[in-house]
């Protein structure tokens, strides 16, 4: 009679055991599932394709764009202490890495937070990556013309969108949404 008790709490301590482990399971899987990237396969392919045909005029294209950035906002201007040539060269080349790397932005996270956080130094504010993403999207546009669609458009949205706030994280506690232009 003993041996049936002690046997019937075994196999209910058991049995609770093997519950214990199949919640603890469903537990973590809730929470270790990743979310999904933010650019699907396709937009990777939109904005390395358009990219390609950027590099060949990004002189132009740097100068653009800080014409256009300082028509959005005039106040911006005297950010910009050096050469504005030697400015867009260097912005043209990081962005170049980053593309390379969009579709895995965490080998470069440490790298645009560390570019984040020295834009501090040079009195940048976080509001002001939303102007930066506008005169960005407008010389994409005005470069790329027909090859501009909605779809290349949604594409760099989501994709400096995702540059911007992984440099402004450890730089501004709070992040500015980039929005969609209006059309
Ligand atoms: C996608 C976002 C951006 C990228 C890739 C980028 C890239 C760069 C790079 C590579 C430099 C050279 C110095 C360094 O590496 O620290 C730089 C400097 C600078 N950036 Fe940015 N930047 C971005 C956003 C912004 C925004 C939102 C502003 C705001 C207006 C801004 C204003 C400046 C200024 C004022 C400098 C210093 C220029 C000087 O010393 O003359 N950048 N940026």
């Amino acid at each position: 009679m003993m041996y049936a008790v002690l046997f019937v709490v075994i196999l209910l301590s058991f049995l609770l055991l093997l519950e214990n482990i199949k919640n603890q399971a469903r537990y973590a899987q809730q929470y270790v599932e990743e979310e999904p990237y933010p650019l699907t396969a396709e937009q990777i392919k939109c904005i390395r394709n358009s990219w390609r045909r950027i590099m060949p005029i990004k002189e132009k294209f740097a100068e653009l764009f800080y014409a256009r950035l300082f028509e959005l906002d005039p106040k911006i201007k005297r950010l910009f202490r050096g050469r504005l040539d030697f400015q867009g060269e260097k912005i043209m080349t990081t962005l170049n890495v980053v593309v390379n790397s969009i579709e895995d932005i965490k080998s470069v996270e440490a790298m645009l937070q560390a570019m984040g956080n020295r834009h501090i130094i040079y009195g940048v504010q976080a509001a002001h990556y939303e102007t930066v993403g506008a005169a960005l999207l407008f010389v994409l546009e005005q470069s790329l013309g027909d090859y501009f669609t909605d779809e290349v458009e949604d594409a760099w949205v989501t994709a400096y969108s995702l540059i911007a706030s992984t440099m402004k994280e450890t730089a501004y506690p709070i992040s500015v949404p980039i929005e969609r232009r209006s059309t």
